[in-house]
């Protein structure tokens, strides 16, 4: 028991000297940089995560066991989760005829197959990524790759397993890496901005608040093979608060000598030309995003609504698969009925109208009604949905997770459906 405390103290002494020497392997503090974060809560995160205690790697591997990280995203370090409970790897089996199955059942999957085909890989994080901003989004997700369905999902998770997350995630940081120490020195952003249009950056990239920088629409045909680069490649508004400008320099120049496999192909350039365009990555004048609103709530429907019709349109859409029949898939409801991604069992079935019926357990272990009214008079169901919205205008509630977990928000009609179903005492 007493070497419990000295070794604690070990470990936080080694992560605390590990950050002094990466901090001057970075070198010199880059340009003053306009950061992307002007959303109101993005700055509030930006000034906690400033203030971001070190984080324990190994609490923070034991955190990406339990939490399930592997479910979605290769590179975590550990073996990725069997295909049985893989939501990236089964879909992408399935899309790519590899799935055992008839094939009629094959072609309707893969019609209705559109969600967590593709995830970014957290390969090298450490070298591509800060700490801090990983520790910041673990918090408080938000879409980083537009064309990209899926975002990350609000777990449930405070700022000390945050951190400790992160600190496990950038373990693998090479510091023995040539890192310039003031990278964009007499780097030109405007020759930066000429070199981003010509090398066709925008065929992949959004670069949203940069003045002039149009979005180059994928060419049609090309869009199918590139589908995955396209789908991933992130808005570089937030590259500057996600990388450092050394880290930055290095990728633009040879993605894959950073990532091995990154879906980003390596664009020819000199190291003169990779400055130049970090460079205007970095320092490109961004304008604020207007800020986000959740569509307007539609008024009840005065038209009968039965539970067909709902079922049809919302619950089988996207719900059943994390709250399905766990009968039906070997014990395993989805995350949101026998539990998944570190999130207790909450026991909701919604792909029967018994199993909606019989509602939720609470953090009590008491069954709860998913129709009893919160105290803005909306039903827990459709509060969840509305929450979905409101984290999507960068709004995340703390009293309710925005369902469906991670997913594009269900949109006004089908809320205003799913609402006038209840009102009218949930016909079948
Ligand atoms: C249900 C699938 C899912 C699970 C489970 C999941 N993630 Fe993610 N995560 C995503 C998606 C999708 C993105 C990309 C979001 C975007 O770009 O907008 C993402 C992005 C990230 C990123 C940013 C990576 C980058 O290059 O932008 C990090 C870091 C991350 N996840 C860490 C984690 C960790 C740690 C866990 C486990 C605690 C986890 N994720 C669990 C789906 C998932
Ligand atoms: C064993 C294979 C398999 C696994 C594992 C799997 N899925 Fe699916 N998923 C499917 C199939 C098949 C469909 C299409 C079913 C249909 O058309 O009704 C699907 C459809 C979906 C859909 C709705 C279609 C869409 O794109 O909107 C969502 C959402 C979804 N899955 C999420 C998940 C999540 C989250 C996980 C992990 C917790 C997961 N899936 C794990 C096979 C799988
Ligand atoms: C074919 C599509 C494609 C093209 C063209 C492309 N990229 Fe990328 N880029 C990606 C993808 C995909 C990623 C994410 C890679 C990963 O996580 O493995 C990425 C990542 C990046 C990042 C890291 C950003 C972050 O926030 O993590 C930067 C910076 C970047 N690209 C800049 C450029 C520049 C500059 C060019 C033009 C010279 C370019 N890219 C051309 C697909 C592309
Ligand atoms: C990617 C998986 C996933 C999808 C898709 C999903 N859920 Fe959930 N859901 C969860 C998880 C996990 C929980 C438990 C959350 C918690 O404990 O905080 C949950 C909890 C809930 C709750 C519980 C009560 C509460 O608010 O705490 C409701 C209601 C709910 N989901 C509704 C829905 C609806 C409606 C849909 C479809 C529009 C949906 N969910 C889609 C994973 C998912």
């Amino acid at each position: 028991m007493r070497a419990r405390p000295l070794l604690a103290l070990l470990a936080a002494l080694a992560s605390g000297a590990a950050g002094c020497t990466s901090e001057d392997a970075r070198g010199s503090a880059p340009p003053a940089a306009p950061r992307a974060s002007d959303q109101g809560a993005g700055a509030a995160a930006v000034a906690a995560v400033a203030a971001a205690p070190a984080g324990d790697p190994a609490r923070g591997e034991r955190l990406v066991a339990e939490l399930q990280c592997n479910r979605c995203h290769d590179g975590t370090g550990q073996a990725p989760a069997a295909r049985d409970a893989h939501c990236v790897q089964c879909h992408q089996d399935i899309a790519a005829g590899r799935f055992q199955a008839p094939a009629a059942a094959m072609k309707r999957w893969n019609e209705n197959l559109v969600q967590l085909r593709d995830v970014p890989s957290l390969a090298a994080a450490g070298d591509r990524l800060r700490r801090d901003w990983i520790r910041g989004f673990l918090l408080s997700p938000h879409d980083v790759r537009p064309r990209l369905h899926a975002t990350m999902p609000r777990l449930a998770i405070g700022p000390e397993q945050a951190s400790d997350i992160a600190a496990y995630l950038t373990r693998d940081r090479r510091e023995g890496r040539e890192r310039p120490s003031a990278p964009l020195e007499g780097a030109s952003a405007a020759r930066g901005r000429e070199l981003y249009e010509a090398k066709g950056c925008g065929t992949c990239h959004a670069f949203s608040g940069a003045a002039g920088v149009t979005a180059v629409a994928p060419v049609k045909g090309m869009e199918k093979e590139t589908r995955a680069a396209i789908a991933l490649a992130p808005d570089l508004r937030h590259a500057r608060d996600r990388m450092d400008p050394a880290d930055l320099v290095a990728w633009v120049l040879d993605p894959a000598a950073i990532k091995p496999g990154t879906p980003m192909p390596q664009v020819p350039m000199s190291p003169a030309e990779a400055r130049d365009i970090a460079a205007f990555v970095v320092t490109a004048e961004l304008s604020p995003r207007a800020p986000a609103s959740a569509p307007e709530r539609l008024p009840l429907l005065s038209r009968r609504v039965t539970y067909a019709e709902v079922d049809r349109r919302v619950f089988r859409v996207t719900c059943r698969h994390c709250h399905s029949e766990p009968d039906y898939a070997l014990g395993d409801g989805g995350p949101g009925n026998t539990g998944g991604f570190g999130f207790k069992p909450r026991g909701l079935n919604l792909a029967t109208y018994e199993g909606i019926a019989a509602g939720y357990v609470d953090d009590q272990g008491e069954r709860r009604s998913v129709f009893s009214r919160g105290p803005d008079g909306a039903p827990r169901l459709v509060a969840a949905l509305l929450a979905r919205q409101a984290e999507e205008a960068g709004r995340a509630a703390p009293a309710v997770r925005g369902m469906p977990l991670g997913l594009p928000a269900v949109g006004p009609e089908e809320i205003q459906l799913v609402e006038s179903w209840i009102a009218q005492g949930r016909p079948q």
